[in-house]
């Protein structure tokens, strides 16, 4: 398959899931992982400021966009899929919440979007990047991020890092768990790769670590739950959630950790 048939295969995916609130296990399409989700954007609300003018890019259904709404400024919530942004708008509009808006854009081209919104101060991007085709385009992706935050804002962001897949399927090679793989509409990260460009742009000011999270959930739920499948709404992951909470600053399975969030200060004042 060519990598632009892959592109429409993913655009594709993402205009079906946006079609319904719910998949067809009761969970949200944008966040399967409701604990992780949480534990993602508890995680990214620390740094958020009363002050700040926000950019969510690739902000699916918009749920994520409005909770950061309340520690904010103003927010504007990207996707590049209209249904999305559509339903965002509804929800926001439902809940009463007036400084969260939302627009159709690319993470390839933010262009419009600066031209509308000026620069801002914090941009969030939650596996946004892992949906383009190849790291080339990625690459492209962080570029157009990294000119969209002003000098000095902030860029908090978590994907998917593929050596943390590798941790953990490491550690299911122990036991009688198979690997787990990506779903194919995803280009996990190498997190040196990554960095490197990152830090052409940005300072890494910090790095939450939810490697004790990926492995409760990914390693010990399943175990517990054999000859049955691993569930994301198990018990065992909210526990794990709870306690991620006191670990987030260790190095404690960082190996395992592929949705740990980076917090990247722009170059400049
Ligand atoms: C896994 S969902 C995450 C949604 C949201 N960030 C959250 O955490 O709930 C990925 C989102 O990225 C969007 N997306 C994928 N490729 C994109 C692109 N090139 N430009 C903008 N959004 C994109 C998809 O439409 C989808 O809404």
């Amino acid at each position: 398959m060519s990598e632009a048939e892959d592109a429409t295969k993913v655009r594709e995916f993402w205009e079906r899931a946006a079609a319904s609130e719910r998949d067809e296990q009761g969970l949200r399409p944008v966040a399967r992982d409701p604990f992780l989700q949480e534990a993602v954007e508890a995680g990214m609300e620390r740094w958020l400021d009363s002050r700040a003018k926000v950019a969510d890019i690739g902000c699916g259904d918009g749920y994520s966009t409005l909770r950061f709404a309340r520690n904010v400024a103003s927010i504007v919530g990207v996707d590049y899929i209209p249904k999305f942004v559509d339903r965002a708008r509804d929800e926001a509009r439902q809940r009463g919440v007036s400084n969260a808006s939302f627009r159709t854009g690319n993470v390839l081209d933010l262009e419009p979007i600066r031209a509308e919104e000026g620069p801002v101060d914090i941009a969030i991007s939650i596996r946004c990047l892992i949906n383009l085709n190849n790291w080339d385009q990625q690459r492209q992706g962080m570029e157009q991020i990294a000119r969209t935050v002003r000098p000095g804002g902030l860029w908090l962001v978590s994907e998917g890092w593929s050596g943390g897949l590798r941790g953990l399927n490491e550690l299911r090679k122990h036991t009688t768990l198979p690997p787990i793989v990506a779903a194919k509409y995803n280009v996990l990260i190498e997190r040196e790769q990554f960095e490197a460009v990152a830090t052409s742009f940005f300072k890494i000011e910090a790095y939450i670590n939810l490697g004790f999270y990926l492995v409760m959930s990914r390693v010990l739920q399943p175990l517990v739950e054999l000859p049955y499948p691993a569930r994301h709404d198990h018990p065992i992951n909210q526990l794990a959630a709870n306690l991620q909470d006191g670990c987030s600053d260790s190095t404690l399975f960082r190996d395992c950790d592929y949705a740990g969030i980076y917090v990247l200060r722009r170059n400049g004042v």
